[in-house]
């Protein structure tokens, strides 16, 4: 027999049992993301390599180890995405979508990234991503902030995530704080490691995400980002955190979170869960205003963010706090002469007399005991079944799989009884 063949370490099929609980995490954030009235945009997984590196930064873990490159056949540098936001700008300004205008756009799909694989991280993961342009204020930030809150309510996770915000300033209170935290490292030198001595002139702010204790504890005296917050940004910031608390939302402010692309200014913020272990960032994001600029286009303000569904889904799974459809609600079941077609006629009419229903009729022959097997395998509530008696009156038994009671009704009858399955 031939060696069976791999998936790749890191990039997971989607089984049958696994697809209904993440088309209900997929539908239910849709939904959401709709009841604001965004429009969906579709860009492709593969970029030019330059984009990435341009948007994101050279000095940040994606660029520097996780990005699947690759030569193309005419030598082109490519790269499978590994986030949405520098395809979503590109697109933008390529499409004339974003001069002078204002958008709210969404996208779902695949990225790549080549992390070590653990619980809730991926080298194939799915994001689901929000950016907006045209709009300066903090009331943008703000709807974003709750339109992710209702997702969680929706979800039911609302419990388990908690909101941390921060304020990055503007590019040149960025620069200064930069000059100050290198100075701060160059008298703790002895304390570094490689890692952060290597980073402390290309990128001071990502050491302060080091998790190497023995500079985590220096970290408590270097200097704050807040105290180096140019004026507007600070009214922006104040103005967010105003806005939050009218809308009942909590968050803390931790003067830590820089995030890891090198794009974002002013507001960053992250919701973040204890229930899954290390990796538990379910959705982050804030503005990058210079970035449409920085990749050609006419400046325009940007704020944006994006969920990794891998842990959403693992959320609402271990959790147990969804109840999930399964993918037949009625099982059609027949024995007898004329008695298949008749049943494949009865569910094209329960189709279209009960949208959403959803019928399967078996196929493949075989008694009944074979085929109520059938049914439960698939999940389905309740069997249909006829025989050639119900043909003849124009009846159907009707069985509850998870009670075991049936009885004989009218087919004209039927619609009545089984739209509650929906
Ligand atoms: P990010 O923080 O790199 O931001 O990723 C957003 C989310 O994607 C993370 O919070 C996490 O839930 C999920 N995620 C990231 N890497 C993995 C992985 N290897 N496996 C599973 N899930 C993962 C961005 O990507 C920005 N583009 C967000 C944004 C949009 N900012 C502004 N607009």
């Amino acid at each position: 027999m031939a060696k069976t063949i791999q998936a790749i370490r890191g990039m997971n099929d989607c089984l049958p049992t696994q697809s209904p609980l993440w088309q209900k995490v997929e539908n239910t954030v849709k939904n959401v993301i709709s009841a604001y009235g965004y429009s969906e945009v579709r860009m492709p997984i593969v970029e030019m390599t330059h984009l990435f590196s341009r948007a994101i930064g050279e000095v940040t873990d994606v660029v520097e180890k996780e990005m699947y490159t690759f030569a193309d056949r005419n030598g082109d540098s490519l790269t499978l995405r590994p986030e949405g936001t520098a395809g979503c700008v590109r697109s933008g300004i390529q499409n004339g979508l974003i001069y002078n205008q204002e958008q709210r756009l969404w996208y779902m799909g695949p990225m790549f990234r080549h992390e070590r694989p653990q619980k809730g991280r991926y080298r194939q993961f799915h994001q689901c991503g929000v950016e907006v342009f045209g709009l300066n204020g903090p009331d943008i930030d703000a709807e974003l902030i709750m339109m992710t809150a209702r997702m969680w309510r929706e979800l039911g996770i609302s419990d388990y995530v908690r909101l941390e915000l921060n304020s990055i300033g503007s590019l040149e209170a960025r620069a200064n704080y930069r000059t100050a935290l290198i100075e701060f490292f160059e008298q703790h030198q002895e304390v570094l490691d490689d890692d952060a001595k290597r980073r402390m002139y290309t990128n001071p702010l990502r050491v302060l995400d080091t998790k190497n204790p023995d500079i985590q504890a220096i970290l408590g005296d270097a200097p704050k980002l807040s105290e180096y917050l140019d004026e507007d940004s600070r009214q922006h910031f104040a103005g967010l955190c105003e806005l939050l608390e009218s809308a009942g939302i909590e968050y803390t402010v931790n003067e830590r979170l820089v995030r890891g692309l090198d794009y974002y200014n002013r507001t960053v913020f992250e919701w973040i869960t204890d229930s899954l272990g290390a990796q538990g960032t379910v959705c982050g994001g804030g503005r990058y205003d210079g970035l449409v600029e920085q990749l050609g286009g006419k400046p325009a303000p940007a704020v944006g963010f994006a969920m990794g569904l891998e842990r959403l889904v693992l959320m609402v799974e271990t959790l147990g706090l969804t109840k999930v459809r399964q993918s037949v609600d009625a099982y059609v079941v027949t024995a007898g002469e004329g008695t298949m077609m008749a049943g494949m006629k009865l569910a094209e009419f329960l189709r279209e007399a009960v949208p959403g229903l959803r019928v399967m009729n078996h196929c493949g022959g075989g008694n009944f005991k074979k085929q109520f097997k059938r049914a439960d395998k698939v999940g389905a509530a309740v069997a249909l079944v006829l025989g050639e008696n119900e043909v003849a009156e124009g009846t159907v038994v009707y069985k509850d799989l998870a009670g075991g009671e049936q009885e004989t009704i009218a087919q004209a009858d039927i619609v009545d009884k089984i739209k509650g399955l929906v």
